[in-house]
């Protein structure tokens, strides 16, 4: 029958995740070890040391996974894993706990697209969710427009051609002194807020060109030499500084972000209009990723879904940042089909890989 039960396991960036969903879209557990204490300690994280993070609490955040969710491996039909993009080193601690796991109680396996599992998840929020229909997936190292076809047929309709809009929130928030303890997008959504969002004139990226690529590398320029016309003493944390200084960096914030969505929402339009040519039956937009948890960026991509008719599928931001159940998820999409590996064998040495 069609009740699958599968764990889902994520490695691939700076969150340990892991999850178990059933195929009627109900999600059993789901557990997320973030590394966001290293990344501002250090400003960053080498990839040997996200391995090292990884490796510490794979084994326990799996084990909650399937605590929290009350199954035991043996009921599991099968395990699911990203298998890329990503950092290598990373990726080998979820694909080596995974293998290890099927071995250990024979079941198969589920390689996972990192990207493809932030669309599919999507079909799991709104299940009457049915192909063709038109993908976003903005987050920090991505900025995609695709057309999903079917399961497994995806036609790429844009990229980012340098930064994706991820890395320019996070970046913006950094050179604003913005708290980063936790990322830098929410931080500037807050901040945002408060400022006036036509105050700073920024360009918006890629005007001339008439296609659905992006490119964030020039408005982060732009912001970075506004923060230095205007003097602003970032070396102040936010809640220490005076109004007019405050004043000064919600403007930038505002002004940044309107400019970063409207290039979004540019782009959108234009897909949406190529889209419908190849497929009219079309009715949804998904946006997804971490910059999809953004309020702002849904009510407008909203906006330009209402005009064109579609709806929009926007996740709750727990599903939009990197998690186990989007890898879950598509694991049981692909499993329904026949596409899986056969379990490894259970005595398959650790370094196999
Ligand atoms: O999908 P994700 O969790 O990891 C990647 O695959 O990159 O996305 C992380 C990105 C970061 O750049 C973060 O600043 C951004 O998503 N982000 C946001 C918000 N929440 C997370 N950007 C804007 N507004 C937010 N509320
Ligand atoms: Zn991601």
């Amino acid at each position: 029958g069609d009740d699958l039960v599968v764990l889902g396991i994520e490695t691939s960036c700076d969150d340990t995740a892991a999850a178990v969903v059933r195929s009627n879209g109900e999600i059993l557990s789901q557990v997320v070890s973030s590394q966001a204490d290293l990344l501002a300690q250090y400003g960053g994280v080498a990839p040997k040391m996200a391995e090292e993070a990884h490796a510490k609490v794979i084994d326990k955040v799996v084990q909650d996974a399937l605590d929290k969710a009350k199954i035991a491996e043996t009921d599991l039909s099968a395990v699911a894993v990203t298998i890329g993009p990503g950092l290598s080193l990373c990726l080998r601690v979820g694909v080596q706990k995974a293998r290890n796991l099927a071995g250990r109680f024979t079941k198969p396996i589920v390689g996972v697209h990192h990207m493809e599992a932030h669309a599919l998840v999507a079909r799991l929020v709104k299940q009457e969710l049915e192909f063709p229909f038109l993908v976003l997936l903005i987050s920090g190292g991505h900025n995609l427009l695709i057309l999903a076809r079917d399961l497994g047929q995806y036609v790429q309709l844009g990229t980012a051609i340098d930064d994706a809009i991820g890395e320019a929130y996070d970046k913006t928030a950094k050179w604003l002194g913005l708290d980063m303890r936790r990322s830098g997008g929410p931080a500037i959504e807050e901040l945002a807020r408060e400022g006036d969002p036509e105050s700073v004139k920024f360009s918006t990226p890629m005007k001339q060109h008439k296609d659905c690529n992006f490119s964030y590398a020039g408005l982060k320029t732009q912001v970075r030499l506004a923060i230095e016309s205007k003097k602003i003493n970032v070396e102040i944390p936010l809640s220490f500084s005076s109004v007019e200084d405050r004043c000064s960096r919600a403007d930038i914030a505002a002004s940044f972000q309107r400019v970063a969505v409207l290039h979004l929402e540019e782009r959108c339009e234009r897909a949406i209009d190529w889209a419908m040519n190849i497929e009219p039956s079309i009715k949804h937009l998904v946006v997804s990723g971490g910059v999809a948890s953004n309020q702002y960026v849904r009510a407008r991509l909203d906006e330009v879904v209402k005009r064109k008719s579609l709806q929009l599928v926007c996740p709750p931001p727990s599903l939009c940042t990197d998690n186990g159940v989007m890898v879950a998820w598509t694991g049981i999409e692909h499993f329904r089909m026949g596409r899986f590996d056969p379990p490894p064998p259970a005595d398959e040495p650790e370094d196999v890989v």
